[in-house]
């Protein structure tokens, strides 16, 4: 809430030499106040390129940043607005080794860079914290378009581990709450571009809100076709950080490709002529990628919601993949050929489907599979301790709705184990029949609990390490893996 307008402060006015009143204090105040010119020198810099060329970078040189220079960037944070310009902001700049050795420690993110800016806003006195945070924001905003316009770059932190250790690290006292750090540095390498916007035309409105709401519901059946793909294309496009899959995920998926689809690992001698496969909704294309390095015997095909995920997915194999849609062509995607493909690959999407479009794609997939053709198919099983510790996860109170629930971050959208014999039915139905299965992980390997586990109490982990344990020994028994394996794996031919 605004004080009322007795309390509120006056609204800066400006003067004949552009310098708010507000800004130059009262006159006992007035040495100490900011002129708002720049302490050091100011490079001619286009406004627009500043705006499109800020990148944030994450790899720096180790040459340490000149105290001047790093001033002149603080200078362009404290003239940033500010909610009834209370201006409860205080910056400590960290560029003692030992400082930032001790911040890496709470978080890695803050060990990449010689300076790091830790950015503090007052937590009860000024304005609420909604008010709080997006004023600091701004001058952060501020101080990494400075920071680029002076040859210097930014990278902002908001995964700083324990934000109250951050404060006692650099002595803030309780009354300030640590909004983000930002990391200064000279660019190691600076990427020659960022990572793709959304379209304006997708998320500016005129009037009146145009689009529909993103459901929070990781049930696929609360989900409408085209908000998957807007969100999927939104998820993609918006960089890929967090929708890496995890190590033992990509280990299971080249065992199961061993077993079911052994063939073409030589590079094809001609691509043209090579066999054909077709990936199936691969969303981040990480998958695609991996299939491609292994079976470089192949040309690879991708079929998407969108043009844009398509496209996405294609860039990241060589040759560069046709893009296909589904469902059903649209004006910028065609439907992939029938018959064409060699083999036709679906890893872990029919999960993100409604009932009844997984049977549909399933038959969409055997049309486009030529005779005696191989459907690679993955697929996380209801019948194993998948949905168990999905439940943990979620009573813990951890990240909550839509997540990608292989690697547990918001990525792909809703996501709901299959039941083998469900899936079992839908090839049925297409008229494939079943050339291999292998189940595999029907007990969590240690790497994985570690990770699932890494923010809970010593004790949980200890009791999760333990039941894991069980599940290990049970996973010896014969039967046991194809059962109950958390990771489903199956080949049909047509
Ligand atoms: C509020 C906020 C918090 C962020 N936190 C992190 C972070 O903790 N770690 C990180 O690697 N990047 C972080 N970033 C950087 C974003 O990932 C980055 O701005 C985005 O991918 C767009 O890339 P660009 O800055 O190069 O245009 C953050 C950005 C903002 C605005």
């Amino acid at each position: 809430m605004h004080p009322s307008p007795a309390e509120a402060p006056r609204e800066p006015s400006s003067t004949a030499a552009g310098i708010p009143e507000e800004a130059r204090g009262t006159p006992q105040l007035a040495a100490e106040a900011d002129s708002g010119a720049a302490p050091g020198p100011t490079p001619a810099f286009d406004f627009w390129r500043a705006i499109y060329e800020r990148r944030s970078i994450r790899r720096f040189k180790p040459d340490p940043v000149p105290r001047e220079l790093v001033t002149q960037v603080l200078h362009a944070g404290i003239w940033a607005p500010s909610s009834c310009n209370y201006q409860m902001w205080d910056f400590v700049v960290v560029d003692d080794p030992a400082v930032n050795a001790r911040l890496a420690a709470l978080s890695s993110q803050m060990g990449n860079a010689p300076v790091n800016v830790i950015v503090s806003y007052g937590r009860d006195f000024s304005e609420d914290a909604w008010a709080n945070i997006q004023s600091a924001s701004a001058a952060v905003e501020n101080m990494s378009l400075a920071a680029h316009v002076l040859g210097l770059g930014t990278f902002w932190i908001t995964q700083t581990g324990d934000r109250e250790k951050v404060r006692e690290v650099v002595g803030l006292p309780e009354d300030r709450l640590v909004v983000a750090v930002l990391a200064v540095g000279y660019p190691a390498n600076p990427p020659r571009s960022g990572p793709k916007r959304r379209p304006l035309a997708h998320v500016a409105h005129w009037n009146h809100y145009a689009g529909k709401p993103i459901p929070g519901s990781p049930d696929p059946e609360d989900w409408d076709a085209d908000l998957l793909a807007v969100y999927q294309r939104a998820r993609v496009l918006n960089g890929l950080r967090h929708n890496k899959p995890r190590v033992w995920e990509v280990a299971a998926i080249e065992t199961a490709l061993d077993a079911l689809v052994p063939g073409g690992r030589e590079q094809a001698a001609d691509p043209e002529r090579a066999p054909r496969w077709l990936d199936v909704l691969p969303c981040t294309g990480i998958v695609t990628e991996r299939l491609a390095k292994l079976r470089p015997g192949y040309r690879f095909d991708v079929v998407e919601r969108t043009s844009e995920v398509a496209e996405f997915v294609a860039q990241r194999v060589r040759p560069r993949a046709t893009t296909y849609g589904w469902p059903g062509a649209s004006a910028q995607l065609a439907s992939p050929p029938e018959a064409a493909y060699d083999v036709v690959s679906c890893v872990y999407r029919l999960e993100n489907l409604r009932a009844a479009e997984r049977a549909a794609l399933v038959a969409d997939m055997a049309r486009w599979l030529k005779p005696g053709g191989t459907l690679f198919l993955a697929f996380v099983n209801a019948n194993s301790y998948h949905d168990v510790a999905e439940w943990a996860r979620a009573s813990r109170g951890g990240l909550g709705g839509v997540e990608y629930v292989l690697a547990p971050d918001p990525s792909i959208g809703p996501f709901r184990s299959l039941r083998a014999r469900d899936v079992q039915g839908f090839a049925r139905a297409a008229k494939l029949s079943a050339a291999g299965s292998l189940g595999l992980h029907a007990a969590p390997p240690a790497e994985e609990i570690d990770f699932r586990a890494r923010n809970s109490s010593q004790r949980a982990r200890g009791l999760a390490r333990f039941g894991a344990g069980v599940l290990r020994v049970a996973e010896s028994i014969p039967g046991v893996r194809s059962a109950r394996g958390r990771f489903q794996f199956r080949a049909y031919t047509r």
